[in-house]
């Protein structure tokens, strides 16, 4: 089998960043996963010592507490920050932009839309800095058809959405309200990684991207993939590779989400190169 990886993968600014400032604060916690990949999370552990707490409502008697890199919501933060513990920010600085964005446009009397997923951890930190704000998050412009606005509109976008559809609610905004001002939070590291996966899906007959199932960039990436390779799949790791996806196939290429380990998509890519 031929294997092809692609011109940009993996690991982003922020995660790199996050990572290692985990590893330089050993016997810590992090609130919520660090990263998006159980894998990593793991390693930490393992080798750093670095827990996992689900939530703010876990801590008891840690005494370094590292903000993951999607953040926490505001009151949560405000919390730790009276609290007698060590607070170490991973949080990416491309999430802190549209945090600040939403704090400073909201206090001027802004109406704010968040193009994202409501669930998502990165969202709710996002969301939680709108100082009472009316705020839209929505993922289609469907949901924003009944939606009240006042004079002015403010609208971010989650980091690893993809700039077509953000496009789109923008473009619906302008008619609602006479001020729309747009901020394009979409982070390059995903653009990057959504590029090279496009270019390379076009060019061989099986496309693997590697990453955690929980991550919205892999799962976009695996997305891009489909449509340009109709034989795409999505894995965490070398273990879950079938054979009889590869029956007949010559040239196969990889991705790999923001938040993959280099050492797991090596395993991978040493697999497949057997075949
Ligand atoms: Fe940050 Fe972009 Fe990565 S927002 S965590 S550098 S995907």
């Amino acid at each position: 089998m031929r294997v092809k990886l692609a011109s940009s993968y993996g690991f982003c600014f922020g995660v790199k960043r996050a990572i290692k400032i985990a590893e330089n604060s050993p016997n810590s916690s992090t609130i919520g996963e660090l990263i998006h990949n159980a894998k990593e999370i793991d390693r930490l552990k393992k080798n750093f010592n670095v827990k996992t707490l689900k939530d703010v409502s876990e801590i008891g008697k840690e005494n370094r507490l590292i903000i993951r890199t999607h953040g926490i919501v505001l009151s949560d933060l405000k919390r730790l920050q009276n609290s007698n513990k060590e607070i170490i920010d991973a949080t990416c600085p491309f999430v802190k932009k549209p945090q600040q964005i939403v704090d400073e446009f909201s206090k001027q009397g802004y109406d704010i839309v968040i193009f994202g997923d409501k669930e998502h951890p990165e969202v709710k930190s996002v969301k939680s800095y709108a100082n009472g704000a009316n705020v839209f998050v929505v993922l289609e412009v469907e949901e924003l058809r009944d939606a009240k606005f006042g004079k002015k509109i403010a609208v971010v976008s989650q980091t690893t959405k993809k700039i077509e559809n953000y496009k789109k609610i923008v473009n619906f905004l302008m008619d609602k309200s006479r001020e729309v001002r747009v901020f394009n939070t979409i982070c390059n590291a995903t653009l990057q990684n959504q590029d090279a996966t496009k270019n390379l899906a076009k060019d061989v007959d099986i496309m693997i991207i590697v990453g955690g199932k929980n991550s919205s960039n892999t799962k976009q990436l695996y997305l891009i993939a489909k449509k340009f390779c109709n034989d795409s799949y999505l894995i965490e790791d070398e273990s879950e590779l079938k054979l009889d996806w590869f029956k007949d196939k010559k040239n196969c290429g990889i991705s790999a989400g923001a938040s993959t380990p280099e050492w797991i998509i090596q395993s991978v890519v040493a697999v497949i190169k057997q075949i």
